[in-house]
């Protein structure tokens, strides 16, 4: 392996990455071969440099998802789990669920008081009893096995040596870890290297000698590196010392599972997305045949009757999630009858014009009888045309905040992806139902929605965000602004967002995303909108005309998409 010329780019891209230059023009990244657009500068050279040295897309982005491990610890993770979707370029499409589960002294009232009701502990987001099982490493040698070209030991390799040697913090991340600090010294009985007494600046650099030895103990002994030995009797540990539940046997039966990608139409593409447990393609598919009726184009990005559509579709798309989906291993999901076109048809008969429909008034539709957000997600597209989009996920910035003691990552908080209290909302103000109730091996309801474009049966976008609810509805809004407004893919990425989930009953808004006078036009209809800074960091490919492709890097974010 070319590994010094690997370090190479690692090293220059360090020192031209410690203060933050946001990519705020509207043309991305222009390649002809192949890009990889991703969270972090580094990971993202490191995932192109896979693909120059003779990998393709699945390998580069499984060496770009150890690299965020390393250098975007807020979401980057092998302490996770996730989704992916993938498109090979003859036409094949797979989906992989590597999605955490529940341990198996879990139970649905973990989290209530002695009445009933959810107690004020945190304990679903914060701390040992947040933290599910993780996948990342399972999905990451499952993906490897059917489609990988390049040895896994040569994939992982370069994050050891920016976890050995270190990394330069960007201004973005130096500041997201000063919030942390309390945190992380409430939830560890060590000093993670994430911790400091001083500030952090942008250009700190940061080694990680305990999680440069984890992904050795997984280069050198595979999956079992990290499922069993030494790392799972840390992990165990850990979890014994404050009231976590993840047994070893927990550890060594996790399977990530191959599903089939739910698909739709939109317009003349095919859609190909992620199936349950996470919402992210029966949720995107349903706003996509609501939104297809309608002229959207002529009435404008961002225009007054665009946003009251969108956010009529979305308060009942979300009551449907919070009603009918879960795991499917465990609950039936009525995934035909939520895309079937009639049923969406008359779901959205209803939606008047002239005003907004209190969310109270929006229940889940008539089925027949039969996520500070941080996630991350990645997208990959090879010489060949092989595609793949992975999203990821900690759950909350940095999961449970807690690092494994002396295996140096951070665990998931996703635990509160379930309904902890079917009816109460989650950290995201989500409400869940029955059927994503906790259970015991179960695994919880995701928002993530890796996705990938056709046209003509030829590769047209591969997309996706973090942002917890509101992954499903930026990742709609980038494929219409795309589509639908004739944006190019770093102008649909830059353009600002909305987001409905039907409770809370309200519009947010990204600061700019509206003109006073739509504001008003909203208000008037009866829609009551909330202002917030950011909505989602998408990291996106689309293939132009002429076979070149255009990287979509979010510029809320450190995010880089990279080509040659
Ligand atoms: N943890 C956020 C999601 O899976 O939707």
């Amino acid at each position: 392996m070319e590994r010094f010329k690997i370090l190479f780019v690692c090293v220059a891209i360090i020192v031209s990455c410690t203060s933050r230059t946001p990519q705020n023009k509207s043309t991305g990244t222009i390649s002809e071969h192949a890009m990889v657009s991703s969270a972090h500068p580094l990971a993202s050279a490191i995932g192109l440099e896979i693909m120059k040295n003779g990998g393709n897309a699945i390998d580069a982005a499984i060496a770009t998802h150890f690299a965020l491990a390393v250098v975007y610890p807020q979401a980057g993770n092998i302490g996770g789990g996730g989704f992916a979707v993938i498109r090979m370029n003859d036409g094949t499409a797979s989906s992989l669920d590597f999605r955490e589960k529940a341990p198996a002294l879990s139970n649905r009232e973990m989290y209530l008081d002695s009445d009933g009701q959810l107690n004020d502990q945190q304990w679903s987001t914060h701390g040992h009893m947040a933290s599910c099982v993780p996948g990342a490493v399972d999905g990451m040698f499952a993906l490897h096995q059917k489609y990988g070209i390049l040895p896994m030991a040569e994939l992982i390799e370069p994050s050891i040596e920016i976890a050995q040697k270190g990394y330069a913090l960007t201004a973005l991340s130096a500041e997201l870890l000063n919030t942390k600090q309390k945190e992380f010294r409430k939830h560890n009985r060590w000093s993670t290297p994430y911790q400091s007494d001083q500030k952090w600046q942008a250009g700190d650099t940061i080694t990680q000698p305990d999680l440069a030895q984890t992904l050795k103990h997984i280069q050198t002994n595979g999956r079992n590196g990290f499922y069993e030995g030494i790392v799972a009797d840390q992990i165990v540990a850990e979890m014994q010392s404050g009231d976590g539940l993840i047994s070893s046997i927990d550890l060594k039966n996790y399977q990530s599972v191959w599903r089939k990608p739910i698909t739709g139409n939109y317009r003349g593409h095919q859609i190909i997305s992620m199936a349950p447990p996470s919402s992210g393609g029966v949720a995107l598919i349903q706003l996509l045949q609501g939104t297809e009726s309608y002229p959207i184009a002529a009435w404008g990005h961002n225009s007054t009757k665009t946003i009251h559509l969108m956010t009529e579709l979305q308060r009942r798309v979300y009551a449907d999630r919070a009603t009918y989906l879960g795991d499917p291993d465990f609950v039936f999901v009525p995934v035909n009858d939520l895309l079937d076109s009639r049923y969406n048809q008359q779901r959205y008969a209803n939606i008047p014009f002239d005003k907004a429909t209190p969310s109270s008034l929006v229940l889940a539709g008539e089925i027949p009888p039969s996520e500070s957000p941080e996630t991350t997600h990645l997208s990959v597209v090879d010489a060949d045309g092989n595609a793949v989009a992975i999203t990821t996920t900690l759950n909350s910035s940095f999961g449970n905040k807690v690092m494994v003691k002396g295996a140096g990552f951070f665990l998931n908080n996703e635990m509160d992806d379930f309904s902890s209290k079917p009816g109460s909302p989650n950290q995201f103000g989500l409400i869940g139902g029955e059927a994503n109730a906790i259970a015991p091996h179960k695994r919880m309801l995701s928002s993530m929605t890796p996705t990938i474009v056709t046209y003509k049966d030829q590769l047209k976008m591969v997309v996706g965000t973090p942002g917890g609810s509101t992954i499903i509805t930026s990742v709609y809004q980038t494929l219409l602004n795309v589509i639908d407004h004739g944006m190019g893919m770093q102008e649909a990425v830059n353009a600002k967002r909305v987001h409905h989930q039907w409770y809370p009953d309200e519009i947010r808004v990204e600061t700019d995303a509206l003109t006073m006078s739509v504001q008003t036009d909203l208000e008037q209809l009866g829609h009551q909108l909330r202002m917030i800074d950011k909505i989602g960091r998408m990291d996106c490919i689309l293939v132009l005309p002429d076979g070149r492709l255009e990287g979509g890097a979010d510029p809320r974010g450190d995010n880089a998409a990279l080509g040659y």
